[in-house]
């Protein structure tokens, strides 16, 4: 079994991202990330925070809006029209999810999509889904695609299963492993919480992308022996033991699945680690075509 280390392989993304970033440096151009958060959830907290901090390691222009959660629609639309003008900042990032008065959809469809380094705003989502590739893709998707490169998993001709329909993940992962070339070619399936009998679905995967959010929801039942998994979830789970209360676990039994499969990510130190490099990717990618 291969436990595909997300974390190394996020090393050697930042380490391409920081040479080509130090290139922009040199021309006098930072890159420019800011990231805006509504509300006080614990793990948007840490996620926002984590992606502030690495983009100020790479020697970006790195801003870090924290919102209180009673900001209202036309408050944070005004802040990312602040964001949009501002030449210094070539990314910009609103941590989804945000509280519930929020209308999500319209704060995505108000960023420049030139600096929708998230990939969220329709124009950036149709041109995935028309192979344009002036467009920004999702980070996480686009971190799942990479770790089956590095980790040698053939796509091509392949069944992937993938669990989840998020606009997140799930959706753009089922675009980006249909598409023609490298890291695509595959059969793709997307099941989802009405899927019925899914163990029968994933059990039919060469690749399994489990991105439900919910701790350890498939096991031996779900994946076939030899199967590549991916596993995207990040879930709190309480454990009095550990010093902070609770302990990080995916949408995958890990221990379990491990004996049977062909690969697999950890968590932490799979998925998380590359939503983040490709974020700084894509900042990278923003600025340069400015
Ligand atoms: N919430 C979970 N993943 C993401 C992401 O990739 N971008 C944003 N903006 N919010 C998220």
């Amino acid at each position: 079994m291969q436990r595909i280390d997300g974390a190394a392989i996020a090393a050697k993304v930042l380490e391409e991202t920081k040479k080509r970033a130090d290139i922009l440096i040199g021309r006098g151009i930072r890159p420019g990330l800011a990231v805006v958060l509504v509300g006080d959830d614990p793990a948007s907290r840490a996620y926002v925070r984590s992606k502030d901090k690495k983009a100020a390691d790479l020697g970006f222009h790195s801003v870090k809006k924290e919102l209180p959660a009673s900001t209202t629609q036309a408050e944070l639309l005004a802040v990312v029209e602040e964001l949009n003008r501002d030449a210094s900042v070539h990314g910009i990032l609103v941590q989804s999810p945000p509280p519930p008065h929020i209308n999500e959809a319209e704060i995505v469809r108000a960023i420049d999509p030139r600096k929708d380094v998230d990939g969220f705003h329709p124009e950036n989502v149709g041109k995935l889904a028309m192979d344009d590739p002036t467009g920004f893709v999702p980070c996480t998707p686009m971190g799942c695609i990479r770790l089956l490169a590095e980790a040698g998993i053939e796509t091509s001709g392949r069944k992937a299963v993938i669990v989840g329909r998020s606009m997140i993940v799930g959706k753009p992962m089922a675009l980006l492993l249909m598409r023609k070339g490298p890291g695509g070619d595959a059969t793709v399936t997307v099941a989802h919480s009405r899927t019925k009998n899914l163990a029968a679905v994933t059990r039919e995967a060469d690749i399994v992308i489990a991105a439900i959010g919910r701790p350890h929801f498939l096991g031996t039942d779900h994946i076939r022996e030899g199967a590549a998994v991916i596993d995207v979830g990040i879930n709190r789970v309480d454990d009095p033991a550990s010093p902070k209360g609770y302990r990080l676990v995916g949408d995958v039994d890990y221990d379990a699945v491990a004996e049977r499969c062909a690969a697999i990510t950890p968590v932490p130190g799979g998925v998380g680690p590359m939503t983040i490099a490709m974020l700084m990717s894509n900042t990278v990618t923003a600025a340069e075509r400015l």
